[in-house]
């Protein structure tokens, strides 16, 4: 590999098509994405063949501008990224097969990237001095997970959720209060103004010893009773209360199995991953927690958060230092969870 690796990172796990060039897996030098949320609010949700319709049409002119901005040519590059799972199976494929012709096309690399990897690599981007072995809690729309990871390509998962995933109850918690779709952004600026004492909602196996796996389908039940019981009484319900009262709900279990995770392993580094890591309170209150701790906490600012192809790009870099690399046979993996190539 020539000292100078530049990664082409496409990402069209979802909704988000995204394509983006990073230098040597921590520079980024262009980001695109285009999101399809204008598409999907009007049905409160995902409408899979809306998307990948929505991915074949942009994804080369994306591309092409993720190329433009970055100041280079096909030629130049050293490696083509691409999301191979989790995710929507119609939308996988449109990036795979998009990436498997440019790989031909261009004599380079394919590289099979782990969307949920790929999260852990948005946190490569902010210029952080990241050391391992470090703990990384991955929250998003899909998915709640506290991995350990000893080195690149080294995961192991400590807990994950046993229903719900945290963006999840975010999502489905703002369609019910007709917040739009999706709804974790609106409801962690709603919460700023509201009073999170107003509601008590559970905090599901916060206390459960030493274990570390989530679960919020509790919680998401409950203020979803409490809005039909207050409307049934013809109570006026506040929303920016219900809100941060359901924020604070999840961000407390969120950060006392970060806490628990770090007494059970001899680390110095923790990374926040995935959408649901954008969330203001979030951030703040791991970042007290942990730095009493004397755990350094990095997180990537909020547009690396979410889906995008710059942080498959940085983890393909990776990958293609291991010597990780996809052959032509290469599939969607839409149920994978880690690891996988
Ligand atoms: O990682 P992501 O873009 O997609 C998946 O791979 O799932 O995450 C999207 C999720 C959505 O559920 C969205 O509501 C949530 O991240 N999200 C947030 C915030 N911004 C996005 N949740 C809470 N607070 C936020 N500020
Ligand atoms: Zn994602």
């Amino acid at each position: 590999m020539s000292r100078q690796s530049l990664i082409l990172g496409i990402d069209t796990s979802c909704d988000d098509t995204g394509a983006a060039v990073v230098l040597n897996g921590r520079t980024l030098l262009s980001n695109v994405v285009s999101s399809q949320d204008s598409f999907h609010c009007r049905f409160g949700g995902i409408v899979p063949e809306i998307a990948s319709r929505r991915h074949l049409e942009v994804i080369n002119p994306i591309i092409d501008e993720a190329l433009a901005k970055a100041g280079i040519t096909f030629r130049e590059l050293d490696g083509i990224a691409v999301t191979f799972g989790p995710g929507l199976v119609g939308s996988l494929l449109v990036g795979i097969s998009t990436a498997k012709a440019l790989s031909f096309a261009f004599d380079l690399p394919l590289i099979a990237v782990n969307h949920l990897e790929g999260h852990i690599y948005a946190n490569f981007l902010t210029g952080a001095n990241i050391s391992f072995p470090l703990i990384c809690m991955v929250v998003s729309g899909g998915h709640t997970s506290l991995i350990y990871m000893k080195n690149h390509g080294h995961i192991e998962i400590l807990g994950r959720t046993r229903d719900d995933a945290a963006g999840e109850v975010f999502d489905k918690v703002a369609r019910a209060m007709d917040l739009g779709f999706p709804g974790g952004a609106v409801i962690d600026r709603l919460s700023q103004q509201g009073d999170a004492a107003a509601f008590s909602f559970p905090r599901a196996l916060m206390n459960e010893d030493g274990k570390l796996d989530f679960s919020f389908s509790g919680v998401k039940t409950a203020v979803l009773n409490s809005i039909r019981r207050e409307t049934e009484k013809g109570n006026r319900v506040k929303p920016a209360d219900l809100a941060a009262a359901f924020q604070e709900a999840v961000v407390d279990v969120l950060v006392e199995k970060s806490l628990l995770a770090v007494r059970q392993k001899d680390i110095k580094q923790f990374l926040l991953a995935g959408g649901v890591a954008a969330n203001g309170q979030l951030r703040k209150k791991l970042r007290q927690r942990l730095s009493a701790e004397k755990i350094e906490l990095t997180y990537p600012p909020v547009e690396l958060c979410t889906d995008n192809g710059a942080m498959i790009a940085s983890a393909g870099y990776y990958y293609l230092r291991q010597g990780r690399l996809a052959s032509w046979d290469l599939n969607a993996a839409p149920n994978l969870e880690f690891g996988g190539t």
